[in-house]
């Protein structure tokens, strides 16, 4: 492996283009490759087994095609249904998951009221009841799943009408009664000035794009991988390249 590969970022959409941004902004000389699976998407109403083997395919099919020195799984239901599985097949690659904010939240807001607005996927897997009960620190924490959202963003309408009637269906609910909302899911941070506009802005917006970025640093820094000298962004789908490739170009922005 060498500096100049690519860093691999996968999403079954546009998702991980917010944790894209991340990472570019943290990381401007590194070679992008970002493969948004939208042939397959969305993957969190699909079941497990289906997450992990579309995930496996589409990491054998990136490896197979670039020259690749880290793996971004910037994707929540990804991670939670797939990632032991990436590490045990591939050892020898760097993978970095990403998983909802809830130790940021914990530790920001400690006996707070916290609501995790993630996929049906994400919120059932073991892996998300073992963080609720690691990171606790006193805290009430509520699952909000989000049936149609990712649906929404993927067709460009995170702004839409449609979006801020689907998301007041889900949080009012919840306004007026949390300190912070886990965003846990990646396509979430695209509808988070509608959320607010349902919530309140005094609610507390939180994802792991950020903290995944230095996580995908640390780890390239250790291992003497850091590039110096790139730059490059390749935008790559399962399905309708150029109209995915459009719309990842403006949320990037
Ligand atoms: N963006 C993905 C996540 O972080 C999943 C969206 C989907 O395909 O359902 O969970």
């Amino acid at each position: 492996m060498k500096s100049q590969d690519y860093i691999a970022v996968f999403d079954s959409g546009v998702g991980g283009i917010s944790v894209l941004r991340h990472l570019r902004k943290l990381l401007p000389k590194e070679n992008f490759i970002y493969f948004g699976d939208c042939a397959n998407a969305p993957y969190g109403s699909r079941t497990t087994q289906e997450v992990r083997a579309l995930t496996l395919a589409a990491t054998e099919k990136l490896l197979r095609q670039y020259p690749i020195k880290a793996l971004v799984v910037a994707c929540n239901t990804a991670t939670s249904a797939a990632i032991r599985d990436l590490r045990a097949e591939y050892p020898n690659l760097i993978v970095i998951g990403i998983e909802p904010a809830l130790k940021l939240a914990a530790d920001t807001f400690p006996g707070g009221r916290i609501g995790v607005m993630a996929t049906e996927v994400t919120l059932r897997e073991e892996k998300f009841d073992a963080l609720m009960h690691r990171f606790n620190n006193g805290c009430t924490v509520t699952k909000i799943p989000a049936p149609g959202l990712v649906e929404l963003i993927e067709a460009g309408q995170a702004a839409s009408v449609e979006a801020e009637t689907l998301l007041r269906q889900i949080l009012v609910p919840y306004a007026g009664k949390l300190d912070a909302l886990v965003l846990g899911c990646t396509h979430y941070p695209f509808a988070a000035k509608a959320i607010l506009r349902v919530l309140g802005e005094d609610v507390a917006l939180l994802d792991g794009g950020e903290g995944t970025a230095r996580q995908t640093r640390r780890l390239l820094r250790e291992a003497a991988l850091l590039n110096e000298d790139g730059g490059d962004l390749l935008l790559t789908a399962s399905d309708h390249e150029e109209n995915f490739a459009a719309l990842a170009e403006q949320l990037l922005r």
